[in-house]
């Protein structure tokens, strides 16, 4: 039986923190009322010169380092976004060529902020069928250029950055299981409302650009329920009680969701790796920047058990148990 195991992580932020109070000087809103539905103190954005790809190099770098792993020896690069830099080539592609991989495959995958998870477990398949033996697996996102800055129910709740890690073959696990779900009748809820084929004609608002448009009170609702549902489709798929989990590694859109899913299986908040407060939802790009903060720090050790899990526009949902 061949698993995947992760051998490296690494994460990478842009510079420039926007703070709650930062935005209480653009917008009709407080430091307070963000605290308190969402638990994001701060987030950082992108400049011109840190798009996707380069928050994805820089954290594709750390993990291959912390992995020990030369750019040569990558057979695939999968990775996370639903903002890429060009609508083509793929991001992927450009980052092969700056990270100077082989010409292994290398693909996007847009699974919104499940889409790390989609990745990992498009990675984890390939690992496992015997037709890559070391693949890099990155989320990386720059939410904030789909942002409208006067629109308060969106633009205090994302920010951007980048997690990766490095997966290699091995006979122990490893990854146990990912299960990826969707369901494109919730498309209304969390969208852009254009694109290539459909036209950008009609955008006014966002002086001409794309925007994230989030109908949130829905969306919270769905994402506690849909979220809920994964954990008990992980945990029964892996014959597996909620008491042998030693941390929980979730998709950080909103503090309150994420403590609803820790609750729910029975996990103290020390269990349970959280970087809302200081980089708001970054997307695809949360889960692998949760647990690379939480691997350097040592929280996180070898033979720990963890559960990934994510919810995104599409709708998307999806889960990774993994011995570490
Ligand atoms: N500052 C102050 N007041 C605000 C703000 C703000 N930034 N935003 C909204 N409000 C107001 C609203 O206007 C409303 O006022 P009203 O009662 O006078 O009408 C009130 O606050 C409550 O608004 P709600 O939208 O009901 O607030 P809610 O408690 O639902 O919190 C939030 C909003 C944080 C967006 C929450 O709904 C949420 O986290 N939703 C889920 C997001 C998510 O999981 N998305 C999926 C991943 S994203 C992706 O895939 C790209």
């Amino acid at each position: 039986m061949i698993y995947s195991r992760i051998i490296g992580t690494g994460s990478h932020l842009p510079k420039k923190v926007v703070t709650n109070h930062d935005l209480e000087k653009i917008l009709d809103t407080d430091d307070q009322w963000i605290r308190d539905r969402t638990g994001i103190r701060e987030r950082r954005i992108s400049s011109a010169e840190e798009p996707t790809t380069v928050l994805a190099e820089n954290a594709c770098r750390k993990a291959l380092e912390a992995a020990d792993v030369d750019p040569g020896e990558i057979d695939l690069l999968v990775l996370g976004t639903t903002t890429p830099d060009l609508i083509f080539p793929s991001s992927a592609c450009l980052i092969q060529k700056k990270l100077g991989l082989p010409d292994c495959g290398a693909m996007d995958v847009n699974a919104a902020c499940s889409g790390f998870i989609y990745a990992l477990s498009i990675a984890d398949k390939f690992i496992r069928c015997g037709d890559a033996k070391k693949v890099l697996v990155c989320g990386a996102e720059t939410l904030s250029s789909l942002i409208n800055w006067n629109k308060r129910e969106t633009a205090v709740i994302f920010g951007d950055g980048a997690g990766a890690m490095v997966l290699e073959a091995s006979a122990e696990p490893g990854i146990l299981s990912t299960h990826i779900h969707a369901n494109g009748n919730y498309a209304d809820l969390l969208n852009t409302e254009v694109g290539v084929s459909r036209g950008f004609e009609g955008l006014k608002d966002n002086d001409g650009k794309a925007e994230l448009m989030m109908k949130g009170n829905e969306v919270f609702k769905v994402a506690v329920r849909t979220l809920g549902r994964i954990v008990d489709e992980t945990l029964a798929a892996n014959n597996m009680d909620k008491s042998e989990l030693d941390w929980l590694i979730p998709h950080q859109a909103n503090l309150r969701i994420i403590s609803a899913t820790a609750r729910k299986l029975d996990m103290n908040m020390e269990q349970v790796v959280i970087t809302v407060d200081r980089h708001g939802n970054t997307s695809a790009a949360s889960v692998p920047l949760a647990l690379d903060e939480a691997v350097r720090d040592g929280r996180i050790k070898r033979g720990d058990m963890l559960l990934l899990e994510a919810f995104g526009g599409g709708f998307t949902w999806g889960s990774a148990l993994i011995k570490y």
